[in-house]
């Protein structure tokens, strides 16, 4: 099938472990509960989407060790995983996320197969064939290769560098990217980080500032998100639930706002379709243990008019 969206970012296994308190350098303490869960930006935004009748390629690279049944829960929910590459004597991505009774929280990430992204040929089949490409957590100078190739300058690009934008990414690379983006989503922090980058006073000037760029998407958590266009800024509520666990909900997020343009919808409408999606995520462990369909998102959008 050709797919609509080409999803670019990481399929990695994430494992929480809950302890009393952090530990001090140069001590140890028990681990009070463990849970692992199939997870990262790419494998979240391209099952959720998928899930949502949102034909998905996913672009990523992991190792041999890639369980099985990780494969499989993407492809059941019909993931186009022809570019899901498995590198040679790589090891498929992982995060140990350490929490303590306070929330405080550690994260030690091992990059596996995608440490060497920068120097991977470019996987261009789905992006080619898509109407929209989304870049996510990887490497900037990967992105930066494809967002220039002539054939993506028609589709609709959207960057969405999440967490990485802290670290990852730079004013130099994330302002020659935005050249070349129409759509940017991120988070408060994100987008403060994304303002000085670009030395730009709120999100109004930096749309105003890169001819491409049509739309910002920012998700502000149970607040919902804020949607700045070239003429409207346009707020859209969060679903009301119980909050469980955040992880992944701002990838569902993303999933519900693309199962609206894939099917014509407005900013508005992809909006509230995001804030849907994300509640299922929220009020469940891990980020692909409640994967809602198409006709749930759309129910609970009725539930925020
Ligand atoms: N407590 C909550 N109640 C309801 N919806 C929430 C809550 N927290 C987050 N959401 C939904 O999830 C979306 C994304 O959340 P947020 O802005 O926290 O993204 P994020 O920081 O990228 O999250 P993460 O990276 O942990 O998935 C929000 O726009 C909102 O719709
Ligand atoms: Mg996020």
């Amino acid at each position: 099938m050709r797919p609509f969206l080409c999803v670019y970012g990481h399929v990695n296994l994430d494992h929480i472990l809950r302890v009393a308190q952090l530990p001090e350098r140069n001590t140890s303490v028990n681990v009070l509960g463990r849970k692992s869960f199939f997870g990262g930006t790419g494998a979240n935004l391209a099952t959720m989407a998928s899930a949502l009748e949102v034909p998905t390629a996913l672009v990523s690279y992991v190792g041999r060790d890639l369980p099985p049944a990780f494969r499989e829960l993407m492809s059941s929910h019909g993931v186009i995983l022809d570019e899901l590459v498995e590198v040679e004597g790589q090891e498929t991505p992982v995060v140990w996320i350490v929490t303590d009774e306070r929330e405080d929280q550690v994260a030690y990430v091992f990059q596996g197969a995608m440490a060497d992204m920068a120097s991977y040929p470019l996987r261009v089949q789905g992006a080619k064939e898509a109407l929209a490409i989304h870049l996510m957590t990887g490497s900037p100078d990967y992105y930066l290769r494809l967002l220039t190739l002539p054939q993506m300058l028609r589709k609709r690009r959207s960057l969405d560098p999440a967490q990485e934008i802290h670290h990852v990414w730079d004013a130099e690379r994330f302002n020659k990217a935005l050249e070349y983006t129409d759509m940017f989503f991120c988070n408060r922090n994100e987008l403060a980080t994304a303002l000085r980058y670009t030395g730009k006073e709120g999100p109004e000037e930096l749309l105003g500032s890169f001819r491409e760029m049509q739309v910002i998407i920012n998700t502000l958590g149970a607040k919902g998100a804020r949607i700045y266009t070239k003429n409207e800024i346009l707020d859209v509520p969060a679903a009301k639930v119980q909050a469980i666990d955040p992880t992944g909900a701002g990838d569902a997020f993303r999933a519900g706002f693309y199962a609206g343009l894939y099917r014509g919808m407005g900013w508005l409408d992809c909006g509230l379709l995001g804030c849907s999606a994300a509640s299922f995520a929220v009020s469940s462990p891990g980020s692909l243990t409640n994967v809602p369909g198409w006709e749930q998102v759309l129910e609970r959008v009725e539930s925020l008019k």
